[in-house]
């Protein structure tokens, strides 16, 4: 009675503040005596050939600190990377001695070797999956212990910026020798139906002592406040070395997960011997149905929901690869803010960061492999390709096979870390694997083939998708792999398909479900008006959503088909955030300038976001599409003649991006013309809405200083006075001030980070639109400033150095505070010659509620 109180009170202060979607963790010790899973990402040794060597913290990035350098390639960011090694001790205490020690590590870039005390154990080549070794027998209980892993990154090996290093996090788990194994936990159930919803947990007992042993394993769900929802027990016999234990448990009419009520329940299993818990495991899910249908595509819990995605790298811009929960959240809430419902990890698995926050805020995930199978892209020879085929041939990699080949081996890690999570809809076998090698291999079906049967056989419940370029069909072996993907029950994504291609495909493959799993690839810098299209001298991209890639096409025109088409289920917009490396249209595959200006641009010109997290104006393009319980008002250009393009005449073209039923446009005051909206429905029910045929309206404005400001009407005539976006611009005088523009004013614990904007403001308070000036951040004590970044592609001042300050990039710039001591109030500085100095205080969280992230477990 007592052991439930607690488990529910414990449940009670974890599920109301966070469900933690996989391990339950306990702070690291100093010395390691007890059983438990311990986040083990402090005190590493680091050391770069060729660099001194330096304690860092884990999740870390070794080549973003790097200054980028035309020895490297323009798609991985001019960032080339080398040999580092990390090293970290640690003390076992001599009453573990018949322990086991599993280490996880959840992303490691790449070719990690994993040495235990000197000893080599266990290599693990790809970069995105997670893998857990057994150090059990390495290590001496009652002595201190090192481990340390090797990084191998000297050779190019992708087509974005990589990154390298152990950047996701690490954890040690300590076991008895009969203990659960978490990997595999998995959690099944019926399709709910109102009633009692059967719910089947199960895990595999792991023995390794050798003997028979009689145990009793718990199983518990617990709804998000903690609560009980269904239990039992039940007796087990561990005679092998691995027993699957499984239990049922009926859950009395569940609550349903979906985009905007994210219900995570959480599945726990416990091992009793003797009486005592010995082991838990538990993770996170939430009770969804999802379904496909040909004609009218995604259905959630029964409801139709069209797919509004992005695609998204794995880097954070100033932090490089380094995973981190409080940046990704930032990021997650940037897109479901937009209207954006689903996400695409591209080209490869996501960290567990990421995934739980999308489990989290109800957003939907594609999870993908591989950007390669057998045959490397760009002459990256040391990309995945060099490994697919080849044995994993070695023993000490939890659950992964000798004989198994990577290929098996990597998608079964994605699957089994993601398969309880209510957010991942599909798994993606490989994005565009025909394209940049050159040859079509004629067994390429049939590696399509084996790898939806390694899917299928880790998760039953959810489809294999692939990504594919070849969309005008007449690729025999791309056909060979989509229909390979088809008879496994599996959904096409298509890449950039033309609006032709897009009818052609449905016309000849009726019952193929298809989708835009890569759209658009519009080019844009944030805010840059000076010059259409591509602007050669600065090395920027306008920002009116007008010129894309040559296999790409406008934002516009990439909704326009996926909205028009009830067959396509939805569209993944390549990007929603700039990421390093990739910087179409000066992008180049082997090391050297492009631009022919050294080693810049360095990052993309896709997103939607741009690396620091600052919105373009698509962002309100794509909010005036993707949402309908918001009025959208932003204009485009800003407003001083000598930053806007002009013709001859004077005259620029205006965009509105809206969703009103009708728009006015004034130029001091004076009305321009009004433009209606014009609302369709498709069959399945979709809506949109044109202005004279197009998305947004625009009109063509003969420049003259002043104010230019958009009004929304509402069907009956009235100003509709609440809008998202900027829905004016005034031509400003010169930069007379900073300041932040961010609301954040609270820290919530020890090593969150956030990100504050600092902006340019005339002496009348008009936004400085194309301000470029040097902008000196400061700090007291209590927080520090761990990056600076501004979105311009070709800004290559180091990142992390608050010496050098950064420039504002049109008028804006952010920088990233990590708190040191939540105990304190932090204020932030900002300053710039000859402007008023911005101030920000972020208040301390003493005294507020702190977010609890992990609980020891009880037993301990
Ligand atoms: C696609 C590819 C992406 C990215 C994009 C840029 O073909 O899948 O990884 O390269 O083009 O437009």
């Amino acid at each position: 009675m007592i052991r439930t109180l607690i488990k529910i009170l414990m449940a009670a202060v974890l599920c109301s503040v966070q469900i933690p979607a996989r391990h339950i963790l306990a702070e690291e010790p100093e010395i390691l005596d007890h059983t438990g899973s311990f986040l083990f990402n402090s005190s590493w040794q680091f050391h770069e050939e060729g660099n001194d060597a330096a304690e860092v913290e884990l999740p870390h990035d070794w080549t973003i600190t790097h200054a980028p350098d035309v020895s490297g390639e323009a798609e991985s960011g001019f960032l080339p990377g080398g040999i580092g090694t990390y090293e970290k001790a640690f003390t076992v205490s001599a009453r573990l001695a018949d322990c086991e020690f599993l280490l996880e590590f959840e992303g490691v870039y790449h070719r990690a070797s994993v040495y235990v005390n000197g000893q080599a154990i266990a290599y693990h080549p790809y970069g995105y999956t997670p893998f857990t070794v057994d150090l059990t027998g390495f290590i001496k209980a009652g002595e201190e212990n090192t481990v340390s892993v090797l990084c191998d990154t000297a050779e190019a090996s992708s087509r974005w910026y990589s990154g390298s290093g152990i950047y996701r996090n690490v954890t040690m788990h300590v076991k008895e020798k009969l203990h659960l194994d978490e990997q595999r936990m998995r959690v099944v159930y019926e399709r709910p139906n109102g009633e009692g919803v059967r719910t089947s947990l199960s895990a595999y007992l792991v023995n390794h002592t050798g003997e028979e042993r009689e145990a009793e394993v718990q199983a518990v769900i617990y709804d998000r406040y903690g609560r009980v929802c269904a239990e039992t027990s039940q007796s087990i016999t561990a005679g092998e070395e691995e027993t699957l234990a499984e239990a049922e448990l009926a859950v009395a009419d569940p609550q349903l997960w979906d985009t905007d009520h994210p219900v995570l329940y959480r599945a726990e299993m416990s091992l009793l011997y003797d009486g005592e818990v010995i082991d838990t495991v538990s993770t996170s899910y939430g009770y969804r149905v999802t379904e496909f249908d040909a004609e009218t595509g995604f259905y959630l819990n029964g409801e139709p929901v069209k797919l509004k995605g992005v695609c998204l790298h794995h880097d954070l811009g100033a932090l490089g690869a380094a995973d981190n929960r409080d940046i990704w959240k930032q990021r997650l809430e940037q897109l479901k803010e937009m209207g954006c419902n689903a996400v695409r990890i591209t080209h490869n698995p996501a960290s567990s960061t990421l995934l739980d926050l999308c489990a989290e805020t109800g957003m939907l995930v594609i999870e993908e492999s591989f950007d390669t199978w057998a045959y490397s892209k760009n002459w990256n020879l040391a990309d995945y390709a060099a490994c697919y085929n080849s044995s994993v041939g070695q023993d000490h990699l939890v659950n992964l096979r000798p004989e198994w080949i990577w290929a098996q081996a990597d998608i079964y890690s994605m699957v089994w870390a993601g398969r309880n999570n209510p957010a991942v809809i599909m798994w993606s076998i490989g994005n565009e694997i025909l394209g940049n090698i050159g040859l079509a291999p004629e067994d390429y079906p049939a590696y399509a083939d084996m790898l939806c049967t390694w899917v299928g056989e880790a998760d039953d419940q959810r489809p294999a998708t692939i990504g594919d370029n070849m969309t005008d069909g007449s690729s025999d072996v791309q056909n060979g792999m989509d229909q390979a993907v088809a008879d496994h029950g599996g959904t096409i994504g298509l890449n950039y398909a033309l609006t032709e291609e897009y009818d052609a495909l449905h016309a000849a493959y009726p019952d193929r479900v298809f989708y835009g799993s890569e759209t658009a690839s519009e080019l844009s810098s944030r805010g840059w008006y000076l010059k259409h299209g591509v602007d050669q001298d600065h090395l920027q991209v306008s920002a009116w959503d007008e010129e894309a890639v040559e296999w790409g096409c406008t934002a516009q025109k990439a909704w326009y088909d996926v909205i028009t088409r009830d067959f396509i289920a939805g569209e993944f917009v390549w990007t929603g955030f700039d990421y390093l490396g990739e910087p179409e249209p000066w992008n180049g595959v082997e090391p050297g300038s492009v631009s022919g200006q050294g080693p810049v641009p360095k990052s993309s010109y896709f997103g939607i976001i741009d690396t620091a997290g600052i919105r373009k104006d698509s962002y309100w393009f794509y909010q005036s599409q993707w949402r309908d319980d918001v009025t959208v008002l932003h204009i485009l250009p800003s407003w001083n003649r000598e930053s806007i393009d002009t013709d001859l005449l004077g005259k620029t073209k205006v965009t509105v991006y809206t969703n009103a039923p009708a728009v006015q446009l004034f130029l001091n005051g004076k009305p321009l013309g009004m433009r209606y909206a014009e609302k369709h429905i498709t069959d399945a029910g979709y809506e949109y809405q044109t202005y004279d045929g197009e998305l947004s309206p625009s009109w063509d404005v003969r420049w003259q200083s002043g104010t230019l400001e958009a009004k929304a009407y509402d069907g009956s005539g009235h100003v509709i006075h609440s809008v998202s976006g900027r829905n004016k611009v005034t031509t400003h005088g010169s930069a007379a001030s900073l300041s932040f523009t961010e609301q954040r004013r609270r820290s919530s614990a020890d090593g969150e980070l956030m990100t504050l904007y600092v902006s340019a403001y005339d002496a009348d308070g008009n936004e400085v639109y194309d301000c470029s000036q040097r902008v000196f951040f400061e700090v007291t004590d209590g927080g520090e400033i761990i990056g600076m970044d501004n979105g311009d592609p070709c800004d290559t001042d180091p990142y992390q150095s608050p010496e050098t300050g950064r420039k504002l990039f049109s008028g804006t710039a952010a920088v990233m505070i990590k708190v040191i001591d939540s105990s304190r109030d932090i204020t932030v500085s900002a300053r710039a010659e000859g402007m008023e100095t911005a101030q920000i205080t972020i208040a301390s969280a003493a005294g507020t509620h702190h977010p609890v992230e992990y609980q020891i477990r009880e037993g301990e």
